[in-house]
C-alpha cells in the first residue's frame, strides 16, 4: 500500500500546489488522479517516485518511508509512463525498453529476453519492431513501447501520467483496452492520472478526484456518482452525467 499523508508543496510561496493531502493506494488497484490542468496531478504523482520532494507530510510505499530511502533506487523500482512518451530517439526499441534493466546490471541475454516479453505483452511483435527506431514508429506504437519500458523491470507499481493523451481517439481507446486486459494478466498496482472523467470511468477501481491542489473525494465510481461529496465533484459530474450513465447500472 502506499499512504499519503498530510502532504503539502509549495513551489513557491504563493504557488500552493499540492494542500493538505492525505490518500491511501491499495496494493493491487488502479487509482486514477482526475482533475482539471493545473490542479497538482503531474507533481502528486512524482512524489511517489521522488522527482518532485513535498514541502511537508509523509510518503510511505510498503510501510517504508521513501523520503528516507535512495532517491535513485526509489526511482528505478517504480514504472513510470509520461504523456511526452520520453523514448530516447537514437536508441532502438529494444534499447529504450532495456534501459533500466541496463542499469540494474541485467546480462545482455537477460536484457533481450525481458524486452521481447514485455515487447509482446503491450501487442508488438519483438521480430518485427526491436531494431526500429522510435521514428520509424506510430504515436500509438510509441506509447506502447513507453509502456514495455515502465514494464520491463517488472515494478509492483506503475504510474502513469495521461500515458495516452496524445493518440487518436480511437487508438486511445484500444490502448485503454489493453491496458485493463494487461491489468487482469499482471498483479500490478497502478496510479493513472487523466483529465478525462470518460477514461477516469474506464479504466479505475478507484477514481481520486482533485481541484486546486485538494483532494475533493475518493471513491469507486458508484461512490462518486451516487453521493458526491463537494460542490466542484457534483458540477464536474453534472454535464457527463448522460453519458456516463452509458456504464450500465451506474446512474
Ligand atoms: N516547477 C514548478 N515551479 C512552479 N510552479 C509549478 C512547477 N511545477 C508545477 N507548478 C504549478 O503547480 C500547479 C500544479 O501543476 P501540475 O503540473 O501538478 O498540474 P497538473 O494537474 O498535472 O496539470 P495538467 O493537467 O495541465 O498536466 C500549477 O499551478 C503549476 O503551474
Ligand atoms: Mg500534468
Amino acid at each position: 500500500m502506499i499512504k499519503l499523508t498530510g502532504i503539502n508543496k509549495f513551489f513557491t510561496s504563493d504557488v500552493h500546489a499540492i494542500r493538505d493531502l492525505s490518500l491511501d493506494i491499495h496494493s493491487g488497484e488502479t487509482l486514477v488522479l482526475l482533475g482539471s490542468s493545473g490542479c497538482g496531478k503531474t507533481t502528486l504523482l512524482k512524489m511517489i517516485n521522488r522527482i518532485i520532494e513535498p514541502s511537508s507530510g509523509s510518503i510511505l510505499i510498503e510501510g517504508k518511508n521513501i523520503l528516507e530511502q535512495d532517491p535513485i533506487e526509489v526511482r528505478r523500482s517504480i514504472g513510470y509512463v509520461i504523456q511526452e512518451i520520453g523514448l530516447f530517439p537514437h536508441m532502438t526499441v529494444e534499447d529504450n525498453v532495456s534501459v533500466v534493466l541496463k542499469l540494474k546490471g541485467r546480462t545482455e541475454e537477460e536484457q533481450k529476453k525481458k524486452a521481447s516479453e514485455v515487447l509482446e505483452l503491450v501487442g508488438l511483435d519483438p521480430e518485427q519492431f526491436r531494431t526500429r527506431y522510435p521514428d520509424e514508429l506510430s504515436g500509438g506504437q510509441q506509447q506502447r513501447v513507453g509502456v514495455a519500458r515502465a514494464l520491463a523491470a517488472d515494478p509492483a507499481l506503475l504510474l502513469m501520467d495521461e500515458p495516452f493523451s496524445a493518440v487518436d481517439a480511437v487508438t486511445r481507446e484500444l490502448l485503454q483496452q489493453e491496458l485493463l486486459k494487461l491489468k487482469k494478466r499482471l498483479n500490478k498496482t497502478v496510479v493513472f492520472v487523466t483529465h478525462d472523467i470518460f477514461e477516469a470511468f474506464t479504466l479505475a477501481d478507484r477514481i481520486a478526484i482533485m481541484h486546486e491542489g485538494r483532494l475533493q473525494q475518493v471513491g469507486t465510481k458508484e461512490e462518486i456518482i451516487s453521493s458526491p461529496e463537494t460542490e466542484f465533484v457534483q458540477e464536474l459530474l453534472m454535464k457527463p452525467k448522460k453519458q456516463l450513465s452509458a456504464f450500465q447500472g451506474l446512474i
